[in-house]
């Protein structure tokens, strides 16, 4: 019989090994002892198990269930929500492109295509060797560097199809491939300890981690009324805000509190009676 959520044999399912059991165990009261109510910790007590076995098992579930005393019922509602928990087995490489609308307009959806080409594998599905598995993947706030692929959540930025061919092959070669920016590149499995909260211990993670590119500071560079923002564009066309975008700290006027006038109109059809809301009545009618 099968669990339709999960598409895996239905509970109960078999526990864990003994030795295996009580290193979980103590990793999850760990993570437990971090929150108010146990099942607030049901999150990182899905990457606990996840890293474990590479995707989130029917025994996974169940020890999640058992630990925070919730039904197996809720613990697969949360697993089956998120797409950041598998549930089939996975490559060592999580390889996410990202065709949401601006890298697909970007290329991403060409370097999907020619990933899939070149690994003979559709979306979701993993390489013969267990080492990659490739997905669509959603924005993941990096639209500055579009089209972006991540792997196992790092980011590579920029890249071309032949750049993600590259980035593929090194990764089954086992040769050593570096992120674009942030922490140094582990397996999945690693990857999903990381996120169940547990200390990063590699050389340089801590010091790489949370920086941001300078496409990403740009926009904060503008909003401090620096030089160097972006060329703004007049919402309506015409001449642009004088003001917008411009280096004002130098002249000593304040800054603009919304230097970005291409985000949205200055005016409101409230305040701008050349473009009321609503239909125009026509002239005579
Ligand atoms: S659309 Fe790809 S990161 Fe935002």
């Amino acid at each position: 019989m099968t669990d339709v959520s999960l598409g895996m044999p239905q509970l109960p399912a078999p526990d864990y090994p003994a030795d295996v059991r009580a290193r979980l165990e103590a990793d999850a009261k760990e993570i437990i002892a971090r929150y108010p109510g146990s099942r607030s910790a049901l999150l990182p007590m899905l990457h606990l198990v996840q890293s474990e076995e590479g995707y989130v098992t029917p025994t996974g579930l169940r020890f999640c269930a058992e630990m925070l005393d919730l039904t197996t019922a809720e613990v697969t509602a949360v697993a089956t929500f998120y797409t950041m928990y598998r549930r089939k087995p996975s490559g060592d490489y999580q390889v996410g492109v990202c065709t949401n609308t601006l890298c697909a307009v970007m290329g991403g959806d060409a370097i999907f295509e020619a990933l899939q080409e070149h690994l003979g594998v559709g979306n979701d599905e993993t390489t013969e060797d267990g080492k990659v598995t490739l997905e669509h993947i959603e924005c993941n706030a990096a639209c500055d560097f579009a089209p972006v692929v991540m792997v196992n959540w790092e980011f590579f930025d920029n890249q071309t199809p032949e750049s993600a061919r590259k980035l593929v092959d090194d990764l089954r070669a086992g040769r050593e491939v570096r992120p674009t920016r942030g922490a140094p590149l582990c397996t999945f499995k690693e990857t999903a300890r990381i996120l169940a909260g547990f200390p990063d211990e590699r050389p340089g993670a801590v010091e790489a981690s949370g920086s941001a590119g300078p496409a990403s500071l740009a926009g904060l560079r503008l909003a401090k009324g620096e030089k160097g923002g972006p060329k703004v564009v007049s919402p309506r066309g015409g001449e642009a805000p004088a003001s917008a975008g411009q280096p004002v700290t130098e002249t000593g006027e304040a800054p603009d509190p919304h230097p970005s006038s291409h985000d949205a109109p200055r005016r409101t059809a409230a305040s701008d009676p050349d473009n009321p809301a609503g239909p125009v009545a026509k002239e005579g009618k």
